[in-house]
């Protein structure tokens, strides 16, 4: 039996743009300005180490834990209302098709996110039945780079870890499942996924990969 497991946000549905938009608006609340240029290190992390390093872009210290939870919470009520009308028209290109592929090739389907909203915007988006398994920040405690989220699916599938595929947009997603035993395949620019077996610039490129010789 073989698998592959994906990560929810900037692989299966555009939502990177919106956790970024939702901290955006957080740091300018709190009088500083949180370019572009710092998204990358947002991609795949919790939420918690995502507002550690919003605070260190703004160089603000000296925050209580309450202080802290109450602003990740702020910025999560951002999101949500950003993502409330989500629909399928946000499943990004090549994505049902290449679930189409797996489930023909007889591969088992798992969801490996970080995000605590990640089942929620998988029935939104019509797509929860096509996953056997649905691993979300709700059931691990241990963030990527650990690869708790992706061996956590692997266990649920009962497939061994080196019999499943990770598609990562994030660099921290990479990492987890290297650091889990997995394959993986990186949407993205080589010089930040590098390390994966292979990486792809678009979702687009999924169908054509070759699983076998990965
Ligand atoms: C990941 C995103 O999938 O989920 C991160 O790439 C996000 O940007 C993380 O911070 C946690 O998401 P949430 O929805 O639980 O705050
Ligand atoms: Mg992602």
């Amino acid at each position: 039996m073989k698998a592959v497991i994906f990560d929810l946000d900037g692989v299966v549905v555009d939502t990177a743009k919106y956790h970024y938009l939702a901290w955006k608006k957080l740091a300018e609340e709190l009088g500083f300005e949180f370019g572009t240029e710092h998204n990358e290190k947002l991609k795949g992390v919790s939420r918690m180490e995502s507002l550690r390093i919003v605070l260190e872009v703004g160089g603000i210290e000296g925050l209580s834990e309450e202080e802290k939870v109450a602003m990740a919470t702020r910025k999560n009520g951002y999101y949500l209302d950003m993502i409330s009308n989500i629909d399928e028209s946000e499943i990004l290109p090549g994505i049902p098709e290449f679930l189409e592929k797996l489930k023909n090739n007889n591969y088992k389907i798992a969801l490996g996110s970080a995000s605590k909203s990640g089942k929620m915007i998988l029935e939104k988006l019509h797509l929860a039945e096509k996953f056997d398994v649905i691993v979300d920040g709700n059931l691990v405690e241990r963030a990527k780079p650990d690869p708790q989220v992706f061996t956590t699916g692997a266990d649920l599938l009962g497939i061994p870890c080196e019999n499943c595929i990770v598609v990562e947009d994030a660099a921290a997603g990479i990492e987890a499942a290297i650091a889990g035993g997995m394959k993986c395949i990186g949407v993205g620019s080589k010089e930040i996924l590098g390390r994966a077996n292979a990486v792809v610039t678009s979702t687009k490129e999924l169908p054509e990969v070759d699983l076998e010789t990965l």
